[in-house]
């Protein structure tokens, strides 16, 4: 099968040419390459964009983050979703502002740093050669080889083809040659209706020779995400404001402030009130989470002092988890 220089040198003077035009990409540090790291994890390009900005300048120094109250830390995240990541940020902070400020020789012990976290960062940071494989690179590297395996099962397939590129001595720019990877992915190699007629890989790719390029990689069909339900309240004091509440530490949202709900229980008959008198106002909103898909009935209700992990604040000033900001622009 082809040898893997064939691939580097095409995609390594595309990239060269073609590159995306993204923040990180700009003055590159090991902070700031982990930062986007752990923000792209389960999130797209264009979303992050904003959150790094807003992260860089507010925390220009990994120190900074570490110094920074955890509430400030989580707040600043919301709306980019799967909170632990936001936990974990702050905790590796701490670990390396603990260290001097220089990241660990180990870079898996970091809270939130996994085998791929930890290659992207090897490799982009430190320009050293390193095995990285996104999405992207599972797809991209599937066609080159008209891999037909189904995913995931295809995996360890992929990640030897994908080994033996990364560590070919034909890769001098083991920074470069994972983001031309993604951009590809990205850009030419999309999911859907690939553009082989401008790739620079067109000339060596098995699923394009064989009229695969639509139909690889193959998935197994993800199963329908089972559908849970509960209530959400929204509670106003006479000065306006609405009754709050801190989520417990662990668990989906754990540690955000969010409005107060009932359980989320599964199935479709709505569980009982929280609180006493409460009002159903025929409202609901559906939000999507990875393994469940969750729909909150909004209901009012009166509420004479906020107690415990309650509190009164501003539902509207943001801050709270994108679920719960569909539910103050309704109101
Ligand atoms: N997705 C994950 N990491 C990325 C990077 N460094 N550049 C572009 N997309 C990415
Ligand atoms: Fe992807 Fe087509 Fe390029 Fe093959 S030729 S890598 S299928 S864009």
């Amino acid at each position: 099968s082809m040898d893997p220089s064939t691939i580097i040198r095409p995609l390594l003077d595309w990239y060269a040419k073609h590159k995306r035009d993204l923040p990180w990409r700009q003055g590159v540090t090991p902070y700031r390459v982990w930062l986007s790291e752990i923000m792209l994890q389960q999130t797209t390009v264009p979303a992050v964009i904003p959150y790094f900005a807003k992260f860089t300048e507010k925390y220009p120094r990994i120190e900074d983050l570490a110094l920074a109250p955890t509430e400030d830390v989580m707040h600043d995240w919301a709306g980019l979703g799967y909170y632990s990541r936001a936990r974990n940020l702050h905790a590796a902070a701490k670990a390396v502002a603990a260290n001097g400020g220089t990241f660990p020789a180990d870079l898996r012990s970091l809270p939130g740093v996994g085998e791929y976290t930890a290659g992207a960062i090897t490799a982009i940071a430190y320009n050293r050669k390193a095995v990285v494989v996104d999405g992207n690179v599972d797809r991209v590297v599937a066609r080159l080889y008209a891999i037909e395996t189904p995913l995931p099962a295809a995996k360890p397939a992929i990640k030897a083809r994908a080994e033996a590129i990364y560590m070919d001595a034909a890769n001098t720019e083991p920074a470069q040659l994972p983001q031309a990877f993604m951009d590809l992915g990205a850009t030419v190699c999309t999911p859907q209706n690939p553009k082989c007629g401008v790739c620079p890989l067109a000339d060596v790719c098995e699923a394009r020779a064989k009229g695969l390029q639509n139909t690889l990689p193959k998935k197994l069909k993800a199963k329908d995400r089972p559908k849970r339900i509960g209530w959400v309240y929204w509670i106003e004091n006479t000065k306006g404001e609405q009754l709050l509440h801190r989520r417990p530490a662990k668990g989906l949202l754990g540690g955000m402030a969010g409005l107060p709900t009932s359980a989320w229980v599964d199935g479709k008959d709505l569980p009982a009130h929280v609180f006493e008198g409460a009002n159903d106002t025929g409202h609901s909103v559906r939000h999507v989470f990875t393994h469940f898909e969750l729909t909150l009935r909004v209901a009012t209700a009166s509420v004479a002092k906020a107690e415990a992990d309650y509190f009164w604040g501003t539902a509207k000033n943001g801050g709270m988890p994108s679920v719960f900001k569909k539910v103050s622009n309704l109101m």
